[in-house]
C-alpha cells in the first residue's frame, strides 16, 4: 500500500510558523483525499472524527461523499455544523449521556448501541430510530493494549452471546436492527482484523432479517516509521469483506451493503505539528532538545509510546549539522513530557540533526488521534491548526487565547 507523504516542504512549515507562531498543526488535504479514495469500494466510508474532529475538515470530507460517525453529544454538533444531514450520522457509544440522548430524538440521529441499556433508554424516551448493534466479537486487537476494544476485558459493545437476546428485545419494542458493527481496536494489522470476518458472519443469524448493512469498523493501519511498508493489503482486505457480504446476502436473501469506519486511516499522515525548539541542553551524556510543544499538543508518545517520525528544519540558512544522539521534550512541568519515549514509559534517543535554539521540530503523521487529544494541563493553550489546499494555507481553527481558557473561571470572580 501507498504512503501518501505531504505536498507541502520545510519552506512552507517556516512561512506558516512564522504568520501563525509555534506550535501548530499543518494539514495536507490532498492526502487527506487519496486516502479517501483508497477505500472507495466500499458502499460507505463513515469517518470516526474522534481521529480529527475539526468542522473544516469535516464539511470537507461531507462534500467528498462520506458518511461520519459521533461518539457524544459534542461530536453530534459538530457534525451538524459541518453540514451532514442527521441521517449520515451515526450516534456510536456504551452509554447515552443526558444531552446525546436530546440531540438524538431532535434530530433523529440513528444510534449504534453497545449496552442493553441504551435501548432501554432509547425506548423510555419514546425515541425511535434505526438501530446499529456494535458487537464484541469476544477478541480485539490494536497498536497498543490502551487502544484494543475487543475481549472480555473490554468496555466496548455488547457480548457477542448477548446478542440474540438484545435483538429480539429490540424488535420487540419495535426497532429495526438495520446494521450489525465490529470495531476491534485501533491500528490493527491485517491478521486480526482478518479475523472479524468469520465471526461477523457466525453473529448475522443472531441478528435479524431486517439487516441492510454490515459495518466492519476501523482499526485500519498507517505506518508510522519511515521506509517500513503497511503490512495492510487493503485489496484483499475488501475482497475478503465482498465475499462475506455475498454470502450474507444470499443466506439472509437480500442485498447488504458494506460499511468501514475508518479514522487514523484517513488523516494520520495529513498533518506535522512544528515546534520550535527553545533550549539545547545536556543531562549527563543525554543531549536534550527542548520544544514549545508538548504532551498536551501531542499525547501519543506520552499515552502509547507511540514513535513518530521527527525531521528539524533550520532556521539560519545554515547547513544543519552533523548527526547526534537527541532526546526530544516538551516544555510541561512533566517528567513524562517526551516524544522519544517506548510504551512503559523508557526514555530513549533519536538520531537527529545536531540543531540550535529557533530551528524547527517537525513530528510528522500527527494527524490522527493528534489535536484531537490537546489538553490545557500545566494552562497550555490550544495550538492552531492550518490547512494547505490548492497550494495556499487556510487557518481552520485559530490560537486559543489566555481569555478563552479562563471564561468559565472568571465568570464566578
Ligand atoms: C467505534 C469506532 N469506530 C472507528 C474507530 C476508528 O478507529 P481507527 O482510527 O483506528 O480507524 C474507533 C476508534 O477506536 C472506534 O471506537
Amino acid at each position: 500500500m501507498q504512503n501518501y507523504n505531504v505536498s507541502f516542504g520545510n519552506k512552507e512549515i517556516i512561512f506558516v510558523v512564522e504568520q501563525f507562531g509555534s506550535p501548530l498543526w499543518f494539514y495536507d488535504f490532498e492526502v487527506i483525499k487519496k486516502r479517501i479514495g483508497d477505500l472507495r469500494s466500499f458502499d460507505i466510508v463513515r469517518y470516526a472524527q474522534k481521529a480529527a474532529p475539526n468542522v473544516n475538515l469535516l464539511s470537507r470530507m461531507r462534500h467528498l461523499g462520506l458518511a461520519v460517525d459521533a461518539v457524544s453529544a459534542g461530536e453530534i454538533v459538530r457534525a451538524l455544523k459541518a453540514g451532514f444531514a442527521p441521517s449520515q450520522i451515526k450516534y456510536t457509544a456504551d452509554i447515552f449521556d443526558k444531552e446525546a440522548l436530546v440531540l438524538v430524538k431532535e434530530h433523529s440521529i440513528p444510534v449504534n448501541i453497545g449496552s442493553s441499556d441504551m435501548l432501554a433508554q432509547l425506548h423510555e424516551a419514546g425515541i425511535e430510530v434505526p438501530l446499529t448493534i456494535r458487537v464484541n466479537p469476544g477478541f480485539g486487537h490494536g497498536h497498543s493494549q490502551k487502544v484494543n476494544t475487543g475481549g472480555e476485558f473490554s468496555k466496548h459493545g455488547v457480548w457477542h452471546g448477548e446478542l440474540e437476546v438484545l435483538a429480539q428485545n429490540a424488535e420487540r419494542l419495535g426497532f429495526t436492527i438495520e446494521c450489525l458493527h465490529t470495531h476491534i481496536g485501533s491500528g490493527s494489522d491485517f491478521a486480526h482484523l482478518s479475523r472479524v470476518v468469520s465471526a461477523m458472519e457466525g453473529l448475522v443469524p443472531a441478528a435479524c432479517k431486517n439487516l441492510n448493512t454490515i459495518s466492519v469498523g476501523g482499526g485500519l493501519p498507517v505506518s508510522y516509521k519511515r521506509g517500513k511498508q503497511n503490512n495492510m493489503n487493503l485489496g484483499k482486505y475488501y475482497d475478503m469483506w465482498d465475499n462475506a457480504r455475498k454470502r450474507i446476502s444470499e443466506s439472509i436473501g437480500h442485498n447488504i451493503q458494506l460499511e468501514v469506519e475508518p479514522g487514523r486511516y484517513l488523516v494520520a499522515e495529513s498533518c506535522v505539528l512544528a515546534a520550535e525548539i527553545r533550549a539545547v541542553k545536556k543531562m549527563g551524556k543525554n543531549l536534550f532538545y527542548l520544544v514549545d510543544a508538548g504532551f498536551t499538543d501531542l499525547i501519543r508518545p506520552a499515552f502509547y509510546g507511540a514513535y513518530h517520525h521527527i525531521s528539524i528544519i533550520s532556521r539560519t540558512n545554515k547547513e544543519l549539522g552533523k548527526e547526534v544522539d537527541a532526546i526530544v521534550a516538551g516544555p510541561l512541568c512533566e517528567s513524562g513530557d517526551v516524544f522519544t519515549q517506548e510504551e512503559g514509559g523508557t526514555v530513549v534517543s533519536r538520531k537527529l540533526p545536531l540543531a540550535q535554539v529557533g530551528d524547527l521540530l517537525v513530528i510528522h503523521d500527527a494527524g490522527a488521534y493528534g489535536s484531537t487529544m490537546s489538553s490545557n494541563y500545566n494552562s497550555r493553550l490550544l495550538a492552531p491548526e492550518i490547512l494547505w489546499e490548492n497550494e495556499t494555507f487556510i487557518p481552520i481553527r485559530k490560537r486559543q487565547t489566555f481569555e478563552q481558557m479562563l471564561e468559565n473561571e472568571l465568570a464566578f470572580c
